[in-house]
């Protein structure tokens, strides 16, 4: 073998080796309908990345599959070098893979310490370590610091949100998957929203799929970008190529 053939296959096991999660000819559905079809997709460590598409594209139908909720028609998913297909939903979140729902989950008749003290008791964090987390949870979003004895179920929707995200961050996953964080929310906490996904891309403790229908905050948010339209990835790359041809034509309703 030549060395440039040596140094090809060198650089891409290294790829292989750093992915986080591995996605590779994933195809998967409901009962007798097929919505995902031959899907590849990955997310390096540290790598922040919006997975894009219309409505209906099956952006959530992916998501849940990476949680096993969904079961696979073909292909494989590898998370951390690790195959998952036979692995429950539980076994995945354990392995470090961190899920906010579209919509709010939450548990509404706890409170909000209650809520995130279930976090802190599925991380067995002990105190010093879960003081830690919680602190670092409350710079990012202080209004739950101040609504701890409050009922989740209460709080508004953009609030609810912020405690959806602040319990998976509690469990320091090395996968923080987010699907539509700021759909159905005021702009003011829309912001806030923004900025705690700044600021955990710049700690960069974890890797982030954010599904995300406002183009200008993936774009800023975002190292690279998947759009998937009617179940397969139509466009990848980094994120400097998500250029307003491609918005228009995939994205833009
Ligand atoms: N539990 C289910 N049973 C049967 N079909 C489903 C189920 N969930 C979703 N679908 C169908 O799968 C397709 C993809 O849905 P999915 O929710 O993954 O899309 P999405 O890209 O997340 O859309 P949105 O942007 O509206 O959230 C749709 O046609 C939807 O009707
Ligand atoms: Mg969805």
């Amino acid at each position: 073998m030549d060395t440039l053939t040596n140094s090809i296959e060198a650089d891409a096991s290294v790829q292989k080796h750093d992915a986080l999660l591995r996605i590779d000819g994933y195809s998967a559905g409901y009962d007798e309908s097929l919505i995902l079809k031959n899907v590849d997709l990955q997310v390096g460590r540290k790598e922040v990345v919006a997975l894009l598409g219309r409505n209906g594209v099956g952006k959530t139908t992916l998501l849940n599959s990476i949680l096993g909720l969904v079961s696979g028609g073909g292909g494989s998913i590898e998370f951390d070098g690790i195959r998952l297909d036979a692995l429950s939903t539980d076994q995945r979140a354990r392995l470090g893979i961190g899920y906010v729902p579209q919509g709010r989950d939450i548990f509404p008749n706890l409170t909000v310490q209650e809520n995130l003290d279930v976090s802190l008791r599925v991380a067995k964090a002990d105190k010093a370590e879960a003081n830690s987390r919680k602190s670092e949870v409350f710079d990012l979003f202080p209004v739950l610091s101040e609504m701890l004895k409050r009922k989740g179920g209460v709080l508004s929707g953009g609030q609810q949100q912020q405690l959806a995200i602040g319990r998976a961050l509690l469990l320091k996953p090395k996968l923080l998957i987010l699907d539509e964080p700021t759909e159905g929310i005021q702009p003011s906490i829309i912001d806030q929203i923004e900025d705690a996904i700044y600021a955990i891309k710049k700690r960069g403790e974890m890797s982030v799929i954010l599904v995300e229908q406002y183009i200008d905050f993936a774009r800023n948010a975002c190292d690279s970008f998947y759009i998937l339209e009617r179940g397969s990835v139509v466009e990848s790359g980094s994120i400097e190529g998500l250029n307003d041809g491609l918005v228009a034509r995939y994205l833009t309703v």
